[in-house]
């Protein structure tokens, strides 16, 4: 008995669908053996975009094929190869990759008779390539040359004909894999079946596919059916199963898939995936260990990194942009007060901290470093160089011993090195690896990876570097080339920034060290200067002649010991607190007075603040002194443009201070606040606007109209509300969360702000010490 089906008998049901297509079909008769899902599916799409003029198809299940038929989407169908195949010119082996073989036996009687031509495309949908060819090589004694192995990376969990759906390949990518053997038309004619049903082609030869495969699907697929037989054999496997969480949910939802079809696969592309395999378990170990040894940073490292990375290709993968924000995780409730007063020790400086690790790292000999940040910022430096084979010991109480490698002895990081929300590690960063022999990656969290990056890439690559800025427009992740890969050294140049950049800045000049001569760097106004100062006490010789600043590559760096002195940035939201309230007399002790970063004194001087320094003196290479400041009356005035890039992070905070003094208090040429941690004129602007200040943002700068009272007789009035109470959002940025903490001693009502969690970037501990002079925040992580 035949067990072939003609359409004849149904020709009544064969006219569901027209092809939509109007061109010529692509092929006179497709034959796609195997009904299941991505055969049936493919079988559809070919119907319904009218790429074949025939379609046949064969199985062993009959049912299917008959009701195929009646479906109208094939002409012909059987379990027997020779009933349908005859004249075909595309066969689509869509069955198991076990049985592949098999079918290529058939394929070879059928063109050895003359019912198939030479010539016929063969290919087929199976997810390894590599046994496939080698199955073909079994049977032809030489390849044929219409064999064009193919893998559509399209699936679901539901099997069968039944599950069959047209649209199953639009917008996944299809991998062709080409073969020396093989018809240039025979290729071409298969991309054209793809893109016709809306996939995207790509080539890649065999083995690389199944080493991909292996990695990308076949790992997870097996480790995701071992989860569930894991859970299933304990004891009490039904509790597990009955409270199991959506990560469980989540994680094995593949594991529905066709045992049999993965059964085949694990045997068939064997060697990658046991080596996949053993990758794995080497992970595995080091994670394992990371939670025995209870070692924080980095577990937080792998995780973080992870996480990036996963948001990172996520979002290639999907092609969409970065979420706007990130999820809040804290919020601080502040409760209006309106004195404070002690005596108080601030973190170390964030911008010294960062150059701590990095120049300590490559210098030769140890490097001690005291009061050294321990905020999230300065931490993403130090696990990046950990990553690159550094030892750095600590921190402890912001004590931190380095082990220097030298200046060419970094190692290249195993995964792309995160640096979470810091622009100066990463910009200083790029300026290093730059000038490696190695090739790294860089990337950061949602708000890092907004920000411009063009602005340290294209000077560097007038420097000879490699370098690209994979996002959306100019913005990290940032891939990097090693010398090794570009065959010769950095080369030194005369730079004019365009702004008044120490990141950009430093980033040059650090990149300097490697280049062949000079690498000089003209800045357009004075930024902050500790690269320059540190390298100096590391050694390096940097010549410094007004606003231009150079370094000859090729020099070496000695560890020694660096005091990093307590942060004015972040001093200066403490500064502020007590010059708006009343009755208030705060000491930050031993704070970095670098002239380069004072812009925050002289502004608030100028604007009539009571600041006193004393007990002035130098640590290592920084000068520090004790700044005492109290209740003032403070006036609005025009901010001079050459103080900006001086109290660059201060604005925020002195937006607040602004809202407090008697007049108009304007900010020009500060346009860099736009491309901070936030664009800082719009979103303190927002943030002032809700709590009742009246203020107008312009292109470069903010126009803020004081409610502060004038002095009578010399006497401080700074009891009157000026903000009103309301729910401010930090747009994940750790200053405007604190510059708005500040403004609750001249609030009349509570003021909550979101987002707070940014504030261990540059502050941790910074709720704490307000609350110790006076303030009342309440910390409130129910939204974590
Ligand atoms: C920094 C420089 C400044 C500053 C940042 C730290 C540094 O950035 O805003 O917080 O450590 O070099 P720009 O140099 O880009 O203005």
């Amino acid at each position: 008995m035949s067990n072939a089906v003609s359409s004849q008998q149904n020709k009544q049901k064969n006219n569901k669908r027209s092809p939509l297509n109007v061109k010529p079909p692509l092929f006179k008769q497709v034959c796609v053996i195997g009904l299941g899902l991505i055969g049936a599916s493919l079988a559809q799409a070919i119907k319904d975009n009218g790429v074949s003029e025939r379609l046949v198809a064969v199985d062993r299940h009959v049912p299917s094929l008959e009701e195929a038929i009646q479906d109208g989407l094939l002409d012909a169908g059987s379990s027997v190869f020779d009933d349908v195949v005859s004249g075909s010119d595309l066969i689509v082996l869509a069955v198991p990759v076990q049985a592949v073989q098999a079918v290529f036996v058939d394929i070879k009687n059928a063109m050895d008779s003359g019912q198939l031509a030479t010539d016929c495309i063969i290919t087929d949908v199976c997810s390894t390539k590599v046994n496939i060819i080698e199955a073909a090589r079994t049977v032809f004694t030489s390849l044929p040359i219409g064999l064009v192995p193919a893998h559509p990376i399209a699936g679901a969990e539901n099997s069968g004909y039944h599950a069959r759906r047209a649209t199953l390949f639009v917008n996944h990518s299809v991998i062709i894999c080409n073969l020396p053997t093989t018809n240039l038309s025979a290729v071409a004619n298969l991309r054209q079946l793809w893109e016709a049903v809306g996939a995207m082609v790509m080539t890649m030869e065999a083995e690389h596919h199944d080493a991909i495969l292996a990695h990308t699907s076949h790992l997870p697929h097996l480790l995701a059916f071992n989860l569930v037989e894991q859970l299933a054999s304990h004891d009490d496997n039904l509790d597990m199963f009955r409270y199991a969480a959506g990560g469980f949910r989540d994680f094995t939802r593949i594991a529905a898939s066709d045992p049999k079809m993965w059964h085949d696969i694990f045997f068939a592309n064997q060697s990658a995936i046991v080596s996949a395999l053993d990758e794995y378990s080497v992970y595995l170990q080091d994670i394992r260990q990371l939670i025995i040894d209870k070692d924080s940073t980095a577990l937080m490292g792998l995780l973080g990194r992870a996480q990036a990375a996963r948001r990172h290709f996520g979002h290639m993968l999907a092609s969409t942009p970065y979420t706007d924000t990130p999820a809040m995780s804290a919020s601080y409730l502040i409760t209006p007060s309106n004195t404070v007063t002690g005596t108080i020790a601030i973190p170390g400086d964030k911008s010294i901290s960062h150059r701590s690790i990095m120049l300590g790292s490559l210098a030769t000999g140890v490097t001690n470093v005291t009061g050294f940040l321990e905020g999230e910022d300065a931490l993403a430096t130090l696990q990046a160089f950990r990553d690159m084979g550094v030892t750095i010991e600590g921190p402890d109480n912001g004590k931190l011993t380095i082990h220097g490698v030298g200046m060419n002895g970094l190692k290249p990081s195993k995964t792309p090195l995160y640096m979470g929300n810091s622009g100066t590690s990463m910009r200083l960063l790029a300026g290093i690896l730059a000038a490696q022999s190695f090739d790294s990656v860089l990337t950061g969290d949602t708000s890092l990876n907004k920000r411009p990056m063009e602005r340290v890439a294209a000077p560097l690559r007038q420097m000879g570097a490699v370098i690209q800025s994979t996002g959306h427009s100019g913005t990290a992740p940032l891939s990097i080339t090693g010398r090794d890969n570009v065959g010769k050294p950095l080369q030194g140049v005369d730079y004019d920034m365009p702004v008044a950049s120490a990141q950009v800045k430093s980033c040059l000049l650090l990149a300097g060290l490697w280049s062949e001569g000079t690498t000089t760097v003209i800045q357009p106004e004075v930024s902050r200067d500790h690269t320059e100062r540190m390298l100096s006490a590391f050694g390096y010789p940097v010549t410094v002649d007004g606003n231009r600043i150079s370094v000859e590559g090729g020099g070496t760096l000695t560890g020694g010991d660096i005091a990093v002195p307590a942060d004015i940035s972040s001093a200066a939201f403490f500064m502020v607190a007590a010059a708006i309230s009343q009755d208030s007399e705060l000491t930050l002790t031993q704070v970095g007075i670098n002239p380069t970063r004072t812009g925050v004194i002289d502004i608030l001087k100028l604007m009539q603040a009571d600041i006193s320094l004393s007990n002035e003196t130098h640590v290592g290479g920084e000068p520090v002194a004790d700044i005492t400041i109290r209740s003032s009356s403070l006036v609005g005035i025009e901010i001079p443009e050459y103080l900006v890039p001086l109290a660059i992070d201060e604005f925020p905070v002195l937006f607040v201070a602004a809202s407090c003094a008697q007049g108009r208090t304007v900010l020009t040429g500060a346009k860099e606040l736009r491309v901070k941690e936030s664009d800082r004129i719009a979103v303190m602007a927002d943030g002032l606007k809700t709590l009742g200040v009246d203020c107008t943002v312009t292109d470069d700068g903010l126009i803020i109209e004081g409610q502060g009272i004038q002095s009578q007789n010399g006497e401080v009035n700074n009891n009157q509300p000026v903000f009103g109470g309301g729910h401010i959002t930090s747009h994940h940025d750790h200053r405007i969360a604190m510059s708005f903490s500040v403004a609750s001693l001249r609030a009349s009502e509570q003021i909550i702000i979101e987002g707070v969690e940014t504030v261990n970037t540059s502050f941790p501990g910074f709720a704490e010490l307000a609350n110790q002079i006076g303030m009342s925040i309440q910390v409130d992580h129910s939204k974590a």
